[in-house]
């Protein structure tokens, strides 16, 4: 059964992400609101969490239908007890990148151990390059301080080049976004401006507080000349620039104002062993029970081939204001 999988649009399966943990020690108004996930948010207990071994063997499986990238995510990874032995057991899948999104405040213990288990890179989001917005965003009085020590201890591990996520909400943090421009401007470190989506179904998600990557690439080119870069590969989801005066390079993630689904190459597993074909899937498919019922590995295969082959997923592209309502899963669940 080798050879790429493809799905109903053609799209071949090559970005998987897999989700360790539901919890974080942030509250991030966009992803995990407060209101919705207090003191008594039933989060998964832990024999509903797949083990390393069951994902380590899902991952074996996508690897031999084409999956060339591994993304570790959460909520925040670094929570998951030993995510490091993890790590090390995946690093052994040949020609895999292996790369964890975070919000970086764990990085100064742990990025040495994570390198040394065999991760390729790290992703860590920052909002905001000023405490007060920066906590408005975390909603957990995280300081700016925190993840800039991360983002340095994961460039001292050789965890790089680092890329640095900022989720702009028109409002609350894009007046920000030159401050954090000039911030990585010449650090060497990849900084990609993600348009707010509509993700779960807890966000209060409103087009309004979208500030589309065009206005974002206008307002810092107007202050720091840009110019737009090919992309690295097709179907990268962020759309590259660079300093026209070698400060280096930019991102933007335009989910909403530009789609990508056409060349979407992705799939996720969540916490609890489900695949899901879209991040902004209602439901996913049960690969847990499965395990736990001790199916071969043939059979294993033919499932998850089943469920890419029927993936028709392209939410981005027909948004409108009234699907933001639907009830969809959530991102701290199945992951970025
Ligand atoms: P690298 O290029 O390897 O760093 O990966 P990437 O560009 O996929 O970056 P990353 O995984 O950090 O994704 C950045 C952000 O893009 C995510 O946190 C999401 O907000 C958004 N994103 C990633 N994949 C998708 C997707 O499939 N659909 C949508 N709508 N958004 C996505
Ligand atoms: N819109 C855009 N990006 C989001 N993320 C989480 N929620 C949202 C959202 N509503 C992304 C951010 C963060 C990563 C973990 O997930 O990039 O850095
Ligand atoms: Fe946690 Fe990341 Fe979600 Fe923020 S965006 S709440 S850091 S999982
Ligand atoms: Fe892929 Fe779904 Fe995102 Fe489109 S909306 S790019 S299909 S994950």
């Amino acid at each position: 059964t080798d050879g790429p999988l493809k799905d109903r649009r053609d799209r071949a399966v090559q970005d998987l992400r897999i989700s360790v943990t539901d919890r974080c020690n942030f509250r991030c108004i966009y992803c995990m609101p407060r209101s919705v996930f207090g003191a008594d948010y039933p989060f998964l207990p832990r024999k509903e969490l797949l083990s390393f071994e069951e994902i380590t063997r899902i991952a074996r499986r996508f690897a031999t239908r084409g999956v060339r990238k591994i993304r570790i995510t959460g909520g925040e990874p670094l929570l998951r007890k030993h995510v490091e032995n993890l790590i090390e057991m995946l690093a052994q899948i040949p020609d895999v990148e292996l790369t964890l999104t975070t919000n970086g405040v764990l990085l100064p213990k742990m990025a040495r151990t994570l390198k040394d288990a065999g991760l390729d890179r790290v992703t860590i989001s920052l909002d905001a390059i000023d405490d007060p917005t920066f906590r408005l965003m975390n909603d957990a009085d995280f300081p700016v301080a925190a993840v800039l020590e991360g983002i340095a201890a994961a460039k001292d591990a050789g965890l790089g080049p680092i890329k640095v996520n900022m989720v702009v909400k028109r409002g609350v943090n894009d007046q920000g976004i030159l401050d954090m421009a000039r911030h990585f401007r010449g650090s060497g470190h990849i900084l990609r401006f993600i348009e707010f989506m509509d993700v779960g179904s807890s966000n209060g998600w409103k087009l309004d507080s979208v500030v589309p990557s065009r206005e974002i690439i206008q307002r810092i080119d107007q202050v720091f000349p840009l110019e737009q870069v090919d992309p690295n590969y097709t179907g990268e989801v962020a759309e590259r620039w660079r300093y026209r005066d070698g400060a280096g390079e930019i991102g933007v993630i335009s989910s909403v104002t530009q789609a990508f689904c056409s060349t979407c190459s992705r799939i996720r597993l969540s916490t609890e062993g489900k695949l899901y074909t879209c991040l902004f899937a209602q439901t996913g498919h049960d690969l847990r029970d499965m395990l736990r019922a001790g199916v071969s590995d043939a059979e294993l295969d033919q499932t998850i081939a089943g469920v890419w082959h029927n993936r028709e997923d392209r939410y981005s592209e027909i948004r409108t204001a009234n699907t933001a309502g639907l009830r969809k899963i959530e991102m701290s669940y199945i992951g970025g």
